[in-house]
């Protein structure tokens, strides 16, 4: 709202006529510039009837000035016109209020014919994506999928699973220790994989088992386009009478089909693990070319995870018979599968959640 003072440098009214002529002038422009507000209706009512500088008490001060038989008519005319500018300005101020409280009404209302704002809608990770899809696999071969804790004790996560305390095995993965977590079985750590919850489950439980661990594991492995000191993985554990190779084998070719498509073969090849014997890496024919390709490199095969028939060590860690009972064990990476189906070339985007890489849809 622009100022409602007068021009700077008018000289003060010395009559009444002439004041009532400024006020008549004053509030015609004011009216003039229209949607007066209460803070315009303030300057007025201070530039008029303030104590000091007012045009009304200037005017009342003069009254020493006017000779004696006139004093009553000029003390008459000035109050007369200072009820008048308290009238009008009350009119204005009224007014001015009225005018800002539907302002400020306007400013509450709703729109409703604006189009809504649709909030940012949250996408599954793709890290989520892949293990439900895998967990979707084996829960239709009767799997149940179980949890366990990330901070394991060194039984749990080596000893039990036949490492021994100085067997050179160990050495295959960097160990995160926690201080002053105690030492020999029951030194704590970050569990290094999943397979802890399949040796607590089978001591939960009698055969006949089918499980499926998910989580999170942690290595102490530099980070760069394909290392990570967190990641994930997904192993799977089979224990009953009669379970033989075979059933690894036609497991894992199911699995391949299923999750990569009917034209997927596996690969086995033997490699040694110490909860596994025979132990083996399992590699899937590359889905995504036909004569060979980078993601392949070259080779038609993808390597994708680590299996075996568990250990008779293992079984008899976990009070289960293994002269009964046999199974076999397998685990991949969830983090490396999710990038060769996505061609993600880098593993750390999966964990520094950027919208900009998380915010499609991942399949
Ligand atoms: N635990 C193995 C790893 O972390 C994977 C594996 C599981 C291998 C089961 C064989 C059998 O690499």
């Amino acid at each position: 709202m622009s100022s409602t003072r007068p021009e700077a440098g008018g000289a003060a009214p010395v009559s009444v006529e002439e004041a009532r002529g400024l006020l008549d002038a004053e509030l015609a422009a004011a009216a003039g510039r229209g949607g007066l507000l209460p803070g315009d209706v303030h300057e007025l009512k201070v530039r008029w009837l303030g104590k000091k500088q007012g045009v009304v008490t200037t005017l009342l001060a003069r009254l020493k000035e006017v000779p004696k038989e006139e004093k009553a008519a000029f003390g008459a005319g000035v109050n007369a016109l200072k009820q008048e500018v308290e009238a009008r300005l009350d009119v204005l101020e009224a007014e001015a209020s009225a005018r800002a409280a539907a302002l400020a009404e306007a400013a509450k209302a709703v729109d409703v014919t604006l189009p809504p704002r649709v909030p940012p809608v949250g996408r599954l990770h793709p890290l989520t994506v892949v293990r439900r899809r895998i967990e979707h696999v084996f829960r239709g071969l009767g799997y149940e999928v179980a949890d366990g804790p990330e901070i394991e004790t060194d039984w749990y996560n080596f000893e039990s699973l036949n490492f021994a305390p100085d067997h050179p095995a160990r050495d295959s993965v960097d160990t995160f220790f926690i201080e002053g977590g105690g030492t020999g079985r029951d030194a704590l750590l970050l569990r290094t994989h999943t397979s802890p919850v399949q040796m607590r489950t089978m001591e939960g439980r009698r055969p006949p088992i089918r499980v499926l661990c998910p989580g999170r594991v942690y290595r102490k492995d530099d980070i760069d386009p394909r290392h990570s000191p967190v990641f994930h993985q997904m192993e799977g554990l089979v224990v009953d009478e009669g379970i033989t190779f075979a059933h690894l084998r036609g497991t894992l070719s199911a699995f391949a089909k299923s999750f990569f498509g009917g034209r997927a073969e596996v690969r086995l090849a033997p490699t040694f693990f110490p909860f596994v014997e025979p132990g083996v890496d399992c590699a899937v024919s590359c889905v995504f070319c036909e004569t060979g390709c980078r993601i392949c490199s070259y080779s038609g095969w993808i390597e994708i995870m680590g299996a075996g028939m568990v250990h008779p060590n293992v079984l008899a860690n976990a009070g289960i018979d293994p002269e009964r009972y046999t199974g076999f064990a397998f685990g991949m990476g969830i983090d490396r599968i999710a990038m060769l189906l996505h061609g993600i070339p880098d593993l750390r985007l999966l964990f520094e959640n950027d919208v900009r890489f998380l915010d499609r849809t991942w399949s």
